[in-house]
């Protein structure tokens, strides 16, 4: 079973993230990705595994590391991942809360291929599991999710990204009295925190990035939360693209058994600001502490760990 090699999964997110520790807060973004990706390819060398990169930096003809296709690690356990170096390279760039080095494992072709394009996603824990419709309005959904949670629905709390698109759904949120918080970047962490008892966010709602809904959908797929999701193409190239992928339909409804199709699954996150993988790396005599958040298969810990410095 995969779930059984999450302490490499972890090592590899954990490299990462003190790697973009250093570049956290100095302005340029991409050179934070290019530390965090430089970090996880170091360490996937060294795991046992056969890892192929379902969704990672990019096609292969942009020849960065960590592209889509690519085969990592030194062979054994074959599987797929779907990775993001750095969750918030705004976030680490302007040294905002939030940031994390992320990625989830399936099984081979567990996970599904989606395009580095936008889509609309609905996460929330496990006590929304069958309680909500996906074909309802979000107004009847908040109503359903707040009975579900024993709360009155001005009592539920939801993150959304502040962008101009979530316009109509904000106001919806309103209407129900939720309590939002409005996201600058980065919404794999709220949304995890859904799933989590000491999460302080009870559903994530709006449209981000399609490679970080999977991600998503991974880790709420092990903590028995509730999510679905619509790719949302922008031109007629992201159409076709999403067309061939879902052999359909490209805006269809997507729910968690479409985007993640094994139960056999490891997430791992580390933080490189506060986020809900922990605080943000700390220093240590000779090194520094890093702390994360995995999930295999059914369950989760919190880790913190010493990272000599070399
Ligand atoms: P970064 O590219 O700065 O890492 O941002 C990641 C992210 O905020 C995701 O969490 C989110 O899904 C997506 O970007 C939102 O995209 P946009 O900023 O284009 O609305």
């Amino acid at each position: 079973m995969l779930q059984g090699y999450w302490a490499q999964f972890l090592e590899v997110t954990e490299e990462a993230a003190i790697a973009a520790l250093q570049l956290c807060g100095r302005g340029d973004k991409n050179a934070a990705d290019q530390a965090a990706v430089d970090g996880m390819h170091r360490a996937f060398a060294r795991a046992t595994l056969k890892v192929r990169v379902a969704i990672g930096e990019g096609e292969m003809d942009e020849a960065p590391m960590l592209y889509i296709g690519e085969e990592l690690g030194s062979g054994g356990a074959e599987c797929d991942i779907a990775v993001d170096p750095l969750e918030g390279t705004t976030l680490t760039a302007e040294g905002r809360p939030g940031a994390m080095t992320v990625l989830a494992a399936g099984p081979r072709d567990a996970l599904l291929h989606a395009p580095d394009m936008y889509m609309e996603k609905f996460c929330a824990g496990p006590a929304a599991k069958g309680a909500l419709d996906p074909e309802a309005p979000l107004g009847e959904n908040l109503r359903r999710l707040a009975k579900a949670l024993g709360k009155k629905p001005e009592e539920l709390r939801a993150a959304i990204l502040e962008r101009p698109r979530h316009e109509g759904i904000l106001s919806e949120l309103r209407a129900a009295g939720a309590a939002v918080q409005l996201l600058s970047a980065g919404d794999v962490g709220p949304a995890l925190a859904t799933c989590l008892p000491d999460g302080d966010v009870d559903l994530v709602v709006g449209t981000g990035g399609a490679p970080e809904g999977v991600i998503t959908a991974a880790a709420v797929r092990c903590l028995g939360g509730e999510f679905w999701c619509r790719l949302r193409p922008e031109n007629d190239e992201e159409r076709q693209r999403a067309r061939e992928m879902l052999g359909g339909a490209a805006d269809r409804l997507l729910m968690l058994q479409d985007v993640v199709k094994s139960d056999d699954l490891v997430f791992a996150a580390s933080s490189v600001t506060d986020s809900v993988a922990g605080p943000r790396p700390e220093p240590g005599l000779g090194g520094s502490y890093v702390h994360s958040l995995v999930v295999a298969g059914g369950t989760w810990r919190r880790v913190r760990r010493f990272v000599p410095a070399n």
